[in-house]
């Protein structure tokens, strides 16, 4: 079944030296590492098959642009999307959100409204700021709590027949608190709202199945799942992509070019414009592939244990505070200890060969409600061990005993 030493024998870097130490990779919300199945894809696509696609008659480009569309359908059926062409591959989680913020720059009014979450991280704030500085919509926010969840009350307060968009991430990047989307997403609906998921966060730990959560847009990144940097994929439905403008002009997204007028072509291609990351497609297919052949099961219930582990463990160090305790939450632990910079700490378990994230970790508003100037977060995948958090708290403790 789920045999942590073989999935880690499948991640050539988990056995590099760091520091002179072997190395411990706790900071798997910033990126997962790459397991050679992922990463043989993106040499047999530079070593057999590059060329450009949907462009060639020639038969490079015949198979690379097959690859690339057999992808699109990887990443289709694990999401559950109703159709292939509802899947937009785009540069990552903030070019999805910026696609659709840009979308509604011609659909807004001034008076419009829109939510997001005190949770967010700034690739989903500064979109919509800079959305409702073209179009003079409103910003509200939906409050957080001491415990790191949403305030469902006042969410309930602030939906009105103005209300046109929600965004809400579907996993904290910086708590780990996962967000009551189902939720959030039939109320807005029953408002009359359109709702984007940012799922950046969720989908390492998470499989969403997008006909089911009926959400109206979904975004996310290869590297948060064992795929490469600079792709991602927004899903949007059918009939609402149709509805949007496309996001750039350039080669791939037209039907016909004139002078006097161009005409656009279909989805997906529509919001596809010039060249893509065509290896990165075509291995963001491979890495949903590895990680369902581990099994998205065994992975919820392997971090779940190495979550209460780790959590029982630091909660014993003195001083040691831990920030987001939602009742619902993925394997990242954001904590701080009384009277130490993050950063301090942070650079001391580097020395002992401990990757971790210190930092406001890009949600400065998470940040300024708990008062405090960042946190260290280490955050686990599948392919960690309880012996690794072991070496976690041994390090913390040092860490203080020298900084105290
Ligand atoms: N958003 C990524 C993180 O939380 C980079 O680290």
């Amino acid at each position: 079944m789920f045999d942590v030493n073989k999935i880690r024998s499948d991640f050539p870097i988990l056995s590099r030296q760091v520091n002179g130490q072997s190395l411990v990779y706790f900071d798997n919300a910033a990126t997962s590492q790459t397991p050679t199945q992922v990463i043989d894809v993106i040499i047999d696509y530079y070593t057999r098959l590059n060329s450009n696609i949907h462009r060639g008659v020639h038969k490079l480009s015949q198979e690379a642009t097959e690859a690339y569309e057999a992808a699109r359908k990887t990443i289709q059926q694990h999401f559950n999307a109703l159709y292939a062409h509802e899947i937009i591959l785009t540069a990552g989680t903030t070019e999805g959100i910026n696609l659709i913020a840009s979308g509604y720059t011609s659909l807004l009014n001034p008076g419009d409204e829109l939510i997001i979450s005190a949770l967010e991280h700034h690739s989903n704030i500064v979109p919509w700021q800079m959305l409702c500085d073209r179009t003079g919509a409103q910003l509200k926010v939906i409050p957080m709590t001491a415990m790191g969840t949403l305030d469902m009350e006042v969410f309930d307060s602030l939906l009105n027949d103005k209300t046109r968009l929600v965004f809400v991430n579907h996993v904290s990047n910086a708590l780990g608190t996962v967000n009551p989307i189902e939720e959030i997403i039939a109320k807005a609906h029953a408002s009359g709202a359109e709702v984007l998921i940012d799922g950046a966060q969720a989908c390492p730990h998470i499989k969403p199945d997008l006909q089911v959560l009926n959400a109206d847009y979904y975004v996310t990144s290869a590297h948060k799942l064992c795929g490469p940097t600079g792709v991602g994929m927004l899903y949007g439905k059918e009939a609402l992509l149709n509805k949007l403008p496309p996001y750039q002009g350039g080669g791939e997204m037209i039907a016909t070019v004139t002078f006097e007028k161009t005409t656009y072509a279909d989805l997906p291609h529509k919001f596809e414009a010039g060249t893509p990351n065509i290896a990165g497609g075509i291995a963001f297919g491979a890495a949903l592939e590895y990680m369902n052949r581990v099994g998205f099961e065994n992975i919820a219930a392997y971090e779940a244990q190495l979550l209460d582990y780790a959590t029982n463990g630091l909660k014993n160090i003195p001083g040691l505070k831990i920030y987001g305790e939602s009742p619902n939450k993925t394997a990242v632990i954001s904590f701080n200890v009384e009277g130490i910079h993050p950063y301090d700490i942070g650079s001391i378990l580097d020395q002992m060969g401990i990757a971790v994230r210190t930092g406001h970790h890009c949600a400065q508003p998470i940040m300024d409600f708990y008062e405090i100037p960042g946190t260290i977060r280490a955050s686990f995948s599948f392919y960690n061990t309880f012996e690794e958090i072991d070496r976690l708290e041994a390090g913390i403790r040092r860490a203080v005993a020298m900084l105290q």
